[in-house]
C-alpha cells in the first residue's frame, strides 16, 4: 500500500535514515527541513510553521497518512525551545488535519533519554502552559547552565514537555478518538552529527555513557535503528499502540528507574 509521510529533520541523522527506510519500501515522503529537502521551512519561526502546512497540503493534494517530527536541536539556546517543542506541536497539530482522509492514520516525534536528566521547573510550567514567548525568556534566562551529566536543561526540559504533551493528547478525541495513533520514541545516544562531537572525543564518549548506558549491543546506535522504530509505529499495522514513549536507548532508562513500570 503506498503511503504518504511527512518527515521533519529530514536532511540529517534519524530523520534522513527514516525517510530512505521509508522510500525503500515504496512510501511516498515529504521532506521537511532548513535546507536539503521538499519543503524548506524554518520551525522555530511562526512563518515556517505555516509554509510547512500549506506547502504539504499543496504537495499531498490534502490527504497525507502519517506525520514523524524529527526536527530538534540540542543547543543551549531560545531556538532549541522553538523547534523541539513547540515547532514539533505546530507540525502534528498542523497536519494532523490531513490525516482525516487516511485509512490507517499515524503520528510519531522523537523525544529523548535526556528527558529524564534534571529539567528546569520553570520552563517545565511555561512549555506546559503552551506560552511560547513566557518559554522563550525561561531559556534566555537558564542561558548556558548545565546538568550535572553536562546536558542543556533547555534541551532536556523540552524534551520532557513533549513526552508529556503526547501522552496528555494522544487518547484525546482529535488524536485515538480520530483513530490516529500518537506516540513518541526516547533514544539513547544515535551516531548522527548532533552526537558526532562528542562522541569524537574519548571525554565526550565517557560523559554520553556515563548519561546512557548501554549494555545492549553498546553505545551509540545507528540511526537506521530508530528509523525502523519510527517506521514501525507509523505504519498501519500499529493498530493499537498509542500514547507511548518508547525508549530506544541499549537499556538505559530500565538502569536508570529499574521500578518505574
Ligand atoms: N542523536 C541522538 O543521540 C539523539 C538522542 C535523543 C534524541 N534525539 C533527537 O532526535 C532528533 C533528530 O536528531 P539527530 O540526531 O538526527 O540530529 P541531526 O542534527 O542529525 O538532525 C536534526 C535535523 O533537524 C533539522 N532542524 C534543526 N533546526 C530546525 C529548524 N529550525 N527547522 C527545521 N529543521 C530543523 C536540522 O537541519 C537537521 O537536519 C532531534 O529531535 C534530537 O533531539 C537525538
Amino acid at each position: 500500500m503506498n503511503r504518504t509521510y511527512v518527515v521533519t529533520g529530514a536532511a540529517s541523522g534519524i530523520g534522513a535514515a527514516t525517510t530512505e527506510l521509508l522510500r525503500a519500501a515504496g512510501s511516498t515522503v515529504i521532506t521537511v527541513d532548513l535546507h536539503d529537502a521538499d519543503i524548506e521551512a524554518d520551525l522555530s519561526t511562526t512563518d515556517g510553521r505555516k509554509n510547512l502546512v500549506d506547502q504539504v497540503r499543496e504537495r499531498s493534494g490534502g490527504r497525507i497518512d502519517a506525520i514523524i517530527a524529527v526536527a530538534g536541536l540540542v543547543a543551549a539556546s531560545p531556538v532549541t525551545v522553538g523547534v523541539n517543542h513547540f515547532g514539533a506541536i505546530a507540525t502534528l497539530e498542523g497536519l494532523r488535519p490531513l490525516l482525516a482522509g487516511s485509512d490507517a492514520p499515524r503520528a510519531a516525534v522523537v523525544a529523548s533519554l535526556a528527558a529524564l536528566e534534571e529539567t528546569d521547573p520553570g520552563l517545565l510550567e511555561a512549555l506546559e502552559r503552551g506560552d511560547e514567548s513566557a518559554a522563550l525568556a525561561e531559556a534566555e534566562r537558564i542561558g548556558t547552565d548545565t546538568t550535572p551529566t553536562g546536558s542543556s536543561p533547555i534541551y532536556t526540559t523540552t524534551k520532557l514537555a513533549i513526552a508529556r504533551w503526547v501522552r496528555r493528547v494522544a487518547p484525546t478525541p482529535e488524536w485515538a478518538g480520530a483513530g490516529i495513533a500518537l506516540n513518541a520514541i526516547a533514544p539513547g545516544v544515535i551516531e548522527t552529527p548532533m552526537t558526532r562531537p562528542a562522541l569524537d572525543s574519548a571525554e565526550g564518549r565517557d560523559a554520553l555513557d556515563a548519561g546512557a548506558p548501554s549494555p545492549l549491543n553498546g553505545p551509540a546506535a545507528p540511526p537506521a535503528a530508530p528509523a525502523a522504530l519510527l517506521a514501525w509505529l507509523t505504519r498501519a499495522e500499529n493498530t493499537h499502540v498509542t500514547g507511548q514513549i518508547v525508549f530506544i536507548d541499549g537499556g538505559a532508562e530500565s538502569i536508570r528507574r529499574p521500578d518505574q513500570v
